[in-house]
């Protein structure tokens, strides 16, 4: 239980909620419990263990088992909803309309009528809602972004990324269309049709292309895919599996991440799980005064694998989850609009779902897409 006694901060603490304590809301909650500018007032899950869990270890002071029940209290001012996919649209349409900013996981909705509904729900209620990327806060994804939007790099005309792990059993949520909406597109593509478009200041997406399908499991949903999104001054190529049997060589975990990003005078790497986790390589010899040798990394500290829990290969300083709470709590504060909003967030998904039809009738299709539920 958070006292607030005495604390300065304590009257100008922004009050927050989260749906779903299950497992990426730990990297939420945990988060908002370091802030010191945030109050965790209550947490909600179907599950009351879990929930009971969540108020040990974060020190929330509320539990729920209903989050209408939840979002009645009129001292909470935000809400994350970190719940599985089928759930982000209606909760968060019922977030919104109680009155509280949203901070959604990814991907923001099942379809592009869920989207505009989320939308349309933003705007009646001149509340925030923003869709979750925590990569956009990840220390070397945050200054691959600074590198390119001061030039470093020239033009970027071409981002290669791919996120490759091994989920062992099929039998989750994950693999259920009907909770999850797809498979590796939903869960993986997005992070990077993201961080994609992010870095190149949202383009008009002229059209997306994808091969994908369920190659090394048995699963309902595609496992495997690569998706090339167009647009008039750059091409992305988005690759993926949930069945990759790769051991990362440094910490032996089975989860690879790399972003290739190019551009006119040189290519940025994005390596998150080893270290260095940036390099930056230009042919002109030409560094900006903070580069050296070729080559930058960010001050990351080196956890060894077995001395990590969730997010602990930050500095806490760095932490992109803390980074991105404080993001949203900012712009809430101030009234400034925040990094990816529900309209970036349709975005994301208007090329996950052209992907979606592009593997159906195997041909690029043209953006942008008519809002159809799938
Ligand atoms: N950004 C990332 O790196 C990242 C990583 C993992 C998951 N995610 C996203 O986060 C979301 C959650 O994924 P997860 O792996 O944590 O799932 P999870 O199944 O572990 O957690 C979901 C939780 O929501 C609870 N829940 C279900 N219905 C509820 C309701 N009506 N009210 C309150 N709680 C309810 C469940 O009981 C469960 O505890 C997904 O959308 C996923 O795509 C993002």
């Amino acid at each position: 239980m958070r006292m607030s006694g005495g604390d300065p901060m304590a009257d100008q603490r922004l009050r927050a909620g989260v749906i779903g304590c299950g497992g990426i809301s730990n990297s939420h909650t945990k988060a908002l419990s370091l802030m010191p500018e945030v109050n965790l007032v209550a947490v909600s899950d179907i599950d009351e263990s879990r929930a009971r869990a969540f108020v040990e270890q974060y020190g929330a002071e509320h539990a729920y088992t209903n989050v209408d029940e939840m979002l009645a209290r009129d001292d909470i001012d935000f809400v994350v909803n970190a719940t599985a996919n089928n759930l982000h649209a209606p909760l968060s349409i019922k977030a919104l309309e109680a009155g509280k900013h949203v901070l959604v996981q990814k991907p923001m909705a099942l379809t592009l009528v869920e989207a505009d509904a989320m939308i349309a729900a933003e705007k009646r209620s001149g509340k925030k809602l923003m869709v979750s990327f925590f990569e956009f806060f990840h220390p070397a994804f945050k200054r691959a972004k600074e590198l390119v939007d001061r030039g470093a790099i020239g033009d970027v005309f071409f981002v290669k990324a791919i996120m490759a792990w091994y989920t062992p059993s099929t039998d989750v949520w994950r693999f259920d269309p009907k909770i999850s909406g797809g498979g590796i597109l939903m869960d993986g593509h997005v992070h990077h049709v993201a961080y994609f478009l992010h870095l190149l200041g949202d383009p008009v997406v002229e059209s997306v292309y994808s091969e994908h399908g369920t190659l090394n499991s048995d699963a309902r949903v595609e496992d495997t895919g690569v998706t090339l999104i167009r647009t008039s001054r750059a091409i992305g190529e988005i690759s993926g599996s949930n069945r990759v049997l790769e051991p990362n060589a440094q910490n032996g975990r089975l989860f690879k991440e790399w972003i290739e990003i190019s551009g006119s005078k040189g290519t940025i790497h994005i390596r998150p799980t080893e270290r260095p986790s940036l390099r930056v390589f230009l042919n002109d010899g030409e560094l900006p005064e903070d580069l050296s040798g070729g080559w930058i990394a960010p001050r990351l500290e080196w956890v060894p694998f077995h001395e990590r829990g969730r997010s602990a290969h930050f500095n806490p300083e760095e932490d992109p989850w803390v980074g991105e709470h404080r993001h949203f709590v900012e712009c809430i504060r101030e009234d400034k609009p925040v990094i990816s909003n529900g309209q970036f967030g349709r975005n994301v998904l208007e090329v996950l779902m052209a992907g979606y039809q592009s593997g159906r009738e195997r041909r690029a299709i043209p953006l942008p897409l008519a809002a159809v539920a799938r």
